[in-house]
C-alpha cells in the first residue's frame, strides 16, 4: 500500500505543471480582464471547409496555461527538498522542465483538435480518452525532448526523467482526475458540458 502511494505521489510530482497548463485556461475562459487575448488561434480560419482548431484553442488558453505550468513547477523546484525527505525516489522537478511539460501540454491540446477538426467533429465534442491524455502525451513527449539534452543522450533518458511504471500510473489515473476536474469545473459554470 505505501508503494503504492509513494509511487502515485512521484508520478503526480512530475506530472502537475501538465495538469496546471492543461486546466487553466477553462478556469480563465470567463474572466473579463483577459477578454482582449480570447481570440482563437486559428483567427477563425478553415481549412477544407472545416476550422483549423476551432474556437476552443484560444491565446489566452496558450499564454495562461504556459504560464501557470510553469509557474507551478517552479514552485515545486522550491520544495523538492522538503517533499524528497518523505519521498527519495521523487523525480526531480526543475524550472525547464515545468516550461517543456507545460508547453507540451498546450501543444498535444492542440494537435488533438486539430484531428477532431479534421474528422468533422465541432468544438467541444467528446472524444473519450483522446480528451483527456491528448496534453499528457505532449507534456511527456516535450520532457522528454528536454531530458535527452539536460541527460546527454536517449539512453536512459526516460528512466532518469520519469520512467516507465510512473508513466504507466500516470496513463491510467490521469482520464480520472480529468474527469473530475471538468466535473467542478461545470458545477462553477466554467464549462457548458461536464466532460
Ligand atoms: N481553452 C482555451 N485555449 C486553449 C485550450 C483550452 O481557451 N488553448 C479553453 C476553452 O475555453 C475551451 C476549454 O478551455 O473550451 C476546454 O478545453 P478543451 O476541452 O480542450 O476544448 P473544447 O472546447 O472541448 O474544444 P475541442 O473540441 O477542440 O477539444
Ligand atoms: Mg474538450
Amino acid at each position: 500500500m505505501q508503494s503504492i502511494i509513494s509511487a502515485l505521489v512521484e508520478a503526480l510530482w512530475f506530472i502537475l505543471p501538465a495538469y496546471f497548463a492543461n486546466s487553466i485556461p477553462v478556469d480563465v475562459s470567463k474572466l473579463r480582464v483577459l477578454e482582449w487575448l480570447g481570440k482563437s488561434i486559428d483567427g477563425g480560419r478553415s481549412w477544407g471547409g472545416k476550422r483549423i482548431l476551432g474556437d476552443g484553442k484560444t491565446w489566452r488558453g496558450f499564454f495562461s496555461g504556459i504560464i501557470a505550468g510553469t509557474l507551478v513547477g517552479a514552485l515545486q523546484a522550491e520544495f523538492q527538498g522538503s517533499v524528497q525527505a518523505s519521498y527519495p525516489q521523487l523525480p526531480e522537478m526543475t524550472l525547464p522542465l515545468a516550461l517543456m511539460l507545460s508547453m507540451g501540454a498546450i501543444f498535444g491540446d492542440m494537435i488533438a483538435s486539430f484531428f477532431k477538426r479534421r474528422i468533422g467533429m465541432p468544438r467541444g465534442e467528446p472524444a473519450p480518452l483522446l480528451d483527456q491524455l491528448d496534453f499528457v502525451f505532449g507534456a511527456v513527449f516535450f520532457a522528454w525532448l528536454w531530458s535527452i539534452a539536460a541527460y546527454g543522450g536517449v539512453a536512459g533518458s526516460f528512466e532518469k526523467m520519469v520512467g516507465y511504471d510512473r508513466f504507466f500510473l500516470i496513463v491510467l489515473v490521469t482520464p480520472f482526475f480529468h474527469l473530475l476536474g471538468n466535473g467542478m469545473a461545470w458545477v462553477a459554470k466554467l464549462k457548458d458540458r461536464p466532460w
